[in-house]
């Protein structure tokens, strides 16, 4: 782990962005930044193939990079003829540059319903919606957005500011073209998990005063998420036929925590129960951030719908995670891809949850599973207390976005 004052300074120039935060970060660090390939062939199909290129823990879960930018696109009136182009040839520098793995960069880039409008294409991805009675969202109108990861704070910063024009050099690899002619960039949200992080950023709205996140903690909330059974692999959630295929959809809520009453009021009891099962807690099965909880975190006595109802009965609580059981495929798999990251953005403890899923419709059941709206009400279970986590979290925006394969990635139906 880097030692604190680093990890502080890293996140903050993340938070800050721009060439000046660039030129900050080279200047504070000797990593050196694994260069890409000149070969695009070598490169997976998929712009959401990560999980092979990513760091895992010591049972073989993925870690997700531990810095993350998300770069809100919107199309300028007069992107001409040579847009495409354009487009394809900023995002080959990036690739040239970084190796496409955490250690170098790991982006994607989605197009959302008002991309397609403007195009005048079918869009394959709706518009958002509010996805609760209790939510009140801001529903992005971006047209695009850029996602990119990496270990490495100085690659993010960087790799950002090179599609943006202000660099011009990135890992030593010339940038010659740009996003610049194409899009604006109205908004940028940006974050990091893993180990240390959340604990060295609790001086923000959100987390008491106490600095209760534990030191270890990969998120604000004291827990491990991500255990490899229940995500979902890529081929699942890569679309199979038509337009797209081969590519997936992602999800992006962003979302502010509230954690004074979840680390002054609730008891480890609560906290487990309510991340976890409430028969995780009467065990104590989960000992610190839930390390020791492998690669499953979920016993046969916390899956599916008779499980979830009976503890609601029992405990007047369900957690989190054990509503999640009830949504399953044919294989008994999960629908989506959790990649979700903490952020500081607006001095507020936040999550941006992004998912990737082969369709919408799949991030939209699995959520109504979080909101148990059905349970809700019968018990002490309300639409938001005792229920999992939802207390504790506040929508602010949601988008969704269609992730092309590669090959399509630039500027998909160009008028
Ligand atoms: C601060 C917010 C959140 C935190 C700290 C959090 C944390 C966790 C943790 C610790 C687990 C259990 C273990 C595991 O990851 O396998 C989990 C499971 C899960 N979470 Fe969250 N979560 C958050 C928000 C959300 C949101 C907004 C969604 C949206 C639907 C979501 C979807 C899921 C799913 C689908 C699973 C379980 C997978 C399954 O068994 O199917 N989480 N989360």
């Amino acid at each position: 782990m880097e030692p604190l004052s680093r990890r502080d300074f890293f996140v903050s120039a993340v938070a800050v962005g721009g060439a000046s935060a660039v030129t900050a970060c080279l200047d504070r660090t000797e990593d050196t930044v694994p260069r890409g390939t000149e070969s695009p062939e070598d490169l997976p199909r998929r712009q959401h193939a990560w999980d092979d290129h990513a760091a895992t823990d010591s049972h073989g879960n993925v870690e997700l990079p531990r810095h993350h930018v998300l770069l809100h696109l919107d199309l300028r009136e007069d992107a001409g003829e040579d847009a495409p182009r354009d487009v394809e040839d900023s995002f080959r520098t990036l690739e040239r540059a970084y190796d496409w793995s955490h250690e170098g960069l790991l982006f994607t880039v989605g197009y959302s319903h008002s991309y397609f409008d403007s195009v005048d294409a079918e869009s394959p991805v709706p518009e958002p919606e509010p996805l609760a009675d209790f939510e009140s969202p801001d529903l992005d109108g971006y047209d695009a957005v850029v996602h990119l990861a990496s270990d490495h704070p100085a690659a993010v910063v960087e790799a950002e500011e090179a599609l943006k024009g202000g660099v011009d050099e990135a890992n030593g690899v010339e940038v010659e073209d740009t996003l610049e002619d194409v899009f604006r960039f109205p908004e940028r949200r940006t974050g990091f998990v893993g180990a240390g992080l959340p604990a060295d950023h609790q001086d923000v709205d959100g987390v008491p005063d106490s600095e209760p996140v534990p030191e270890d903690s990969p998120l604000y909330m004291g827990f491990k998420s991500g255990f490899r059974e229940n995500q979902a692999g890529e081929d699942k959630v890569t679309i199979d036929e038509g337009r797209f295929e081969g590519g997936t959809t992602q999800q992006i809520s962003s979302m502010s925590i509230d954690l004074v009453q979840w680390y002054e009021q609730d008891t480890r009891w609560q906290r487990e129960a309510k991340m976890f099962c409430p028969a995780h807690a009467d065990e104590d099965r989960v000992e610190g951030v839930g390390d020791n909880l492998g690669t499953e975190p979920m016993t046969d006595d916390c899956k599916g719908e008779e499980a979830v109802r009976e503890h609601a009965r029992e405990y007047g609580t369900v957690g989190h995670s054990e509503k999640m059981t009830r949504v399953r495929d044919e294989d008994d798999d999960p629908l989506m891809i959790r990649r979700d990251f903490n952020s500081t953005d607006g001095g507020r403890a936040g999550l941006h949850f992004l998912a990737v899923q082969e369709s919408i419709d799949d991030f939209v059941e699995t959520r109504e599973a979080m909101n148990a709206a059905d349970i809700a009400g019968d018990t002490a279970v309300g639409a938001r207390t005792n229920n999992g986590i939802l207390q504790y979290l506040d929508v602010r925006s949601r988008a969704n976005y269609v992730l092309p394969p590669r090959e399509k990635r630039a500027l998909p139906d160009w008028r």
